[in-house]
């Protein structure tokens, strides 16, 4: 069985939108293994994304993580890490699909960063990698 890294990002927290979004995640039928209430540090944002660095939106991207705690969620299942990039919708938030978390619950904010409430792991190793910086 698979398990992914899901990260409920400041504006969901902020929003009380955890537990709609675990909703989502376990009427799928996911299973949550895992989870804790993380202030990351920044050489934790700097981990995570590193594959960004050097991107014109990290620097607004790692102080958008910084902005307030963040909810990490391990869950297991079935395909889960394509499963779950599937529930959370496209990066852009006014433009992801409706019935997605991003495009029911998300918009863009005028922000330089787009603050689109969840993070999921993007492939296998991506996963492995983030499940091993978060818990
Ligand atoms: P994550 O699950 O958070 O990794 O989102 P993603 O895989 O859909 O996007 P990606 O990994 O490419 O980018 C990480 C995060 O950077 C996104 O979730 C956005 O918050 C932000 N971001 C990515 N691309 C852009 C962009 O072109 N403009 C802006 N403003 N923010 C971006
Ligand atoms: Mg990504």
């Amino acid at each position: 069985i698979q398990e992914t890294l899901v990260l409920v990002k400041p504006d969901g927290v902020s929003r009380n939108l955890t537990g709609e979004i675990l909703r989502r995640i376990e009427a799928k039928g996911y299973q949550l293994v895992d989870v804790k209430l993380v202030e990351p540090s920044r050489e934790l944002l700097a981990k995570h994304y590193e594959e960004h660095q050097g991107k014109p939106f990290y620097e607004p991207l790692v102080e958008f993580m910084e902005s307030g705690p963040i909810v990490a969620l391990r869950i297991a299942g079935e395909r889960v890490i394509e499963g779950f990039r599937s529930l959370a919708g496209t990066t852009d938030p006014t433009t992801a699909a409706p019935g997605t978390i991003r495009g029911d619950l998300g918009r863009d904010w005028g922000l330089k960063v787009q603050q689109n409430l969840v993070h999921g792991s993007d492939s296998p190793e991506s996963a492995e990698r983030e499940l091993a910086l978060w818990f």
